[in-house]
């Protein structure tokens, strides 16, 4: 997400890790954001007020009557002005001075004055942060509608380990991106299916296919900004997990379904963009097959399809999103997968376009609804094209005419 045009005010307290402030404030800057830096004095016995200003391009605030613009009153133009204020790192002090409405610095007044989203990044000693006082605080705080990026646990500078650490800043990001995306599937619970299915045939051979899970973690990744609770489903993939997201990792298509069908019931969405196996070995051989010298010959068995048995136990009311990966005559293929399956929306990727196959970072899809529409979405990042498929879903949730749709075979 581009922050051309955001202000975004950024804290920085008395703590050692002030110094990945001056990284995440690097970060802001590079993606557009006009970052206006407000340190404590304890904060500059750690980062000069010069490192911000040179990295934001900005003036830095420490001082509360430091006032440079007659016309304006500095914290509370700061406060007016922002559309998100960032507090890395947080102290265990600062949090319980904003938490009682005490406003005794550039900072804390600012923080009680503004109306724009705040985000606390808390990061102190392990036993500082686990201290009842702190967590009460932060209740209080978090109570009142401010965002906690939650610390890592990691090795920490007063020699514990524990955790404590500030959230990594490429981790801030993500949490910014998530507070600054509007909330258009808050309180929805999403359930996404991602990657490929790995069928045994013995231990160590198996047979599967291209899928990276690249689209599935993307849509896990964008429900979770929007507000969703969300479960992702996944087969095996090289990748991080979603900042948010609950995961459940499976092996076999097998597995899939049992960990989809327990779940569906309980989901107002349902994506299912994995690319699930067809067949899997009738048996897989408990040791390794050895050569012959002879022709082999491996008895498969189909799959269960999964969208069916989804089917079957959703809710009335959910909303179920299929994908079809096709190479032929996949305008036909994307109409017969959409009534076959009973969908809501299928999203048709064609998998010899161009920027559009497997493990590529862009995506061009096509959206076919039940009530018969088409559209085609144009080429743009995955992470872009997620949004763009949640959006449709969240337009058409809770509007689905069931009779509409096609019985189930
Ligand atoms: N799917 C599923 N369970 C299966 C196979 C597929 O739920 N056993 C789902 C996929 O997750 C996807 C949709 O069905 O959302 C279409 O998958 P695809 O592999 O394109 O379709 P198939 O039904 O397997 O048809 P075919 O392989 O013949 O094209």
């Amino acid at each position: 997400m581009e922050m051309d045009g955001k202000t975004i005010v950024l804290g920085i307290t008395g703590g050692v890790a002030a110094y990945k402030a001056a990284m995440l404030a690097s970060a802001l800057s590079k993606r557009g954001a006009r970052v206006q830096t407000v340190m404590t004095k304890h904060a500059t016995q750690f980062v000069t007020p010069l490192t911000l200003q040179s990295v934001t391009r900005q003036p830095v605030f420490v001082d509360m009557f430091d006032e440079r613009d007659p016309s304006r009153i500095a914290h509370i133009a700061l406060a007016d002005d922002a559309d998100l204020v960032v507090v890395a790192p947080a102290t265990a002090d600062a949090i319980a001075r904003v938490a009682h409405g005490i406003g005794d610095d550039m900072l804390t007044t600012m923080l009680l004055a503004t109306r724009a989203p705040v985000v606390l990044a808390p990061a102190m000693n392990v036993h500082m942060y686990e201290n009842p006082i702190v967590q009460r605080n932060l209740g209080i705080l978090r109570d009142a509608g401010f965002y906690v990026a939650e610390p890592g646990i990691g090795p920490l500078a007063c020699g514990y380990t524990g955790r404590g650490r500030l959230m990594e800043p490429d981790e801030m990001m993500e949490f910014i991106d998530m507070v600054l995306t509007p909330k258009r599937l808050a309180n929805r619970t999403v359930l996404v299916t991602a990657g490929p299915t790995r069928e045994r045939i013995d231990p160590v051979r198996y047979l599967s296919n291209d899928s990276t899970g690249t689209m599935g973690y993307a849509l896990a990744q964008m429900a979770w900004r929007m507000g969703a609770m969300v479960t992702l489903v996944t087969g095996p993939v090289a990748k991080e997990p979603p900042m948010g997201v609950e995961m459940v990792s499976v092996e076999s298509a097998q597995e899939m379904l049992r960990a989809v069908v327990e779940r569906a019931p309980d989901s107002d969405i349902v994506i299912k963009s994995a690319a699930v196996a067809d067949y899997r070995p009738v048996q897989a051989a408990a040791v390794k097959i050895k050569k012959t010298g002879r022709q082999f010959h491996l008895a498969l068995t189909q799959n269960e399809d999964i969208l069916q048995a989804v089917r079957a136990v959703r809710k009335p009311s959910s909303y179920l999103v299929g994908f079809a990966a096709e190479t032929h005559d996949v305008d036909y293929y994307a109409r017969k997968k959409l009534q076959e399956k009973g969908l809501d929306m299928l999203v048709l990727n064609d998998v010899f376009e161009e920027g559009a196959g497997f493990g590529d970072t862009t995506n061009r899809v096509t959206l076919y609804f039940a009530d018969g529409a088409v559209l085609p979405l144009g080429l743009a990042p995955k992470l872009t094209v997620a949004g763009d498929i949640l959006e449709h879903v969240v337009r058409r949730l809770g509007t689905a005419d069931r009779a509409a749709l096609p019985r189930p075979l």
